[in-house]
């Protein structure tokens, strides 16, 4: 199995057994982050950005330069021809015939996809609107295997804007594919979108639990009945105080930039913050994470405690996305365990419905004219079709899908 000749645009892009490849090879990778591996000589990778971005970009062309390639960046796109209305169809088949590799983000949800469809080079999605975001996936997931020693079992609660944080949308499914337990803690309306619950539960039989407030959370008694521990002292303990039940705490920011209303946003903006006193409630090996960057809601007095584990996350990201990059270009192999599964391949049904458009009005389709809109039908009924841009669910009338 290579990964040689494809896209990452999903966390279901690559299986589990790929991922625990790429996990070892970002452990020899890790050796070479101060110094050139020279094994990318010749290759271009073409950073192409149409949203505000530190470390994704620049761990990606760091990592290129460090495997002694070279990097095409283009961190402002409106110097570039999008300016005058370029799509990303095109956009695409421009750059890729200058560079091997493209990576791009874009505040359009399925705008990754569109890009890998119409490349012929492959295509890294470095964040699709509130999609998806799968290289911070690997690398969060990653943090969680070098400081946990495992991922699953392993109790992660994600805190904080969970509707449009494409960094939890894509941890949500990979903790779910490697066996942790998940915890949500969302402001009212801000709460993990329905359609990732619903697939995370039928495809892994995996529960998120689901809280408003981490008081409410830190005070369920059934979320404490859940976790089993052998020592009944510290079943005791739980008891008082259910934030020392997780290994993990993943807080993202409000995403201002999603918001439609500004009242929403200054709604939402001050009411979750991890601080010294919550800390001080955290079991002692816990991980306080975050993708970065952080607005108000992690304390700067938390930043010394060996638990604030978000500087080093990011560092991870290096060694991670060398791995993925060398593996990609083939300039080296990855070992996929014998056995593991296949990667959940794209939708092998693919229909257009007369009349219906994808729901979503960050979608790609309702930007991008010249694209069908195109679904998955899900379930038997054939009223849900899920647009295979931007991966959410359109319900139709019952006459729309006879
Ligand atoms: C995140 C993103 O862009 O989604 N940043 C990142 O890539 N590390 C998180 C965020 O912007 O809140």
């Amino acid at each position: 199995m290579t990964l040689v000749g494809r896209d990452l645009v999903s966390v279901f892009d690559l299986s589990n057994g790929e991922i625990e490849a790429i996990f070892a090879l970002a452990d020899e990778m890790a050796q070479h982050v101060r110094s050139k591996l020279d094994i990318a000589g010749g290759k271009l990778m073409a950073t192409i950005f149409y949203e505000p971005s530190t470390r994704t970009r620049l761990s990606f062309e760091a990592a290129m330069l460090r495997l002694g390639g070279d990097v095409l960046s283009c961190p402002e796109v409106t110097s570039t021809s999008v300016a005058k209305g370029e799509t990303v169809a095109d956009t695409v088949r421009i750059i890729e015939s200058y560079a091997d590799v493209i990576v791009m983000r874009h505040p359009l949800e399925g705008s990754a996809r569109v890009a890998a469809d119409y490349a012929s080079v492959p295509v890294i999605n470095a964040g699709d609107g509130a999609h998806e975001h799968p290289t911070q996936t690997l690398l969060d997931l990653y943090t969680i295997r070098q400081e946990k020693g495992r991922i699953e079992g392993v109790w992660v609660a994600l805190v904080g804007d969970l509707k449009h944080a494409r960094t939890a949308h894509s941890l949500a499914y990979g903790l779910a594919r490697f066996g942790a337990k998940i915890a949500c803690v969302a402001p009212q309306g801000l709460e993990l979108p329905r359609e990732i619950t619903d697939r995370i539960r039928e495809r892994y039989n995996a529960v998120t639990y689901e809280y408003r407030s981490l008081d409410e959370m830190v005070a369920d008694p059934e979320l404490v009945r859940s976790r089993k521990v052998a020592d009944p002292e510290e079943q005791l303990e739980l008891t008082s105080n259910a934030i020392s039940l997780f290994d993990a705490l993943y807080v993202t920011r409000v995403q201002r930039e999603r918001f439609t209303a500004a009242e929403q946003f200054e709604a939402a903006r001050n009411s979750y913050a991890i601080t010294a006193d919550m800390l001080s409630r955290a079991r002692p090996d816990a991980l306080v994470m975050h993708p970065l960057p952080r607005v108000d809601e992690l304390h700067y007095d938390i930043d010394a405690d060996p638990r604030a584990a978000y500087f080093r996350q990011a560092a991870y990201g290096l060694p991670i996305r060398m791995a993925l990059v060398a593996a990609m270009l083939g300039l080296r192999e990855i070992k996929v365990r014998r056995g593991a599964d296949e990667p959940e391949r794209r939708p092998a049904k693919k229909t257009t419905v007369d009349h219906v458009t994808c729901s979503n009005p960050r979608c790609v389709t309702t930007q991008e004219r010249y694209l069908p809109a195109l679904f998955e039908p899900v379930g038997a009924t054939g009223r849900k079709l899920r647009c295979v841009y931007c991966e959410r669910i359109t319900k139709v009338s019952q006459e729309a899908s006879a």
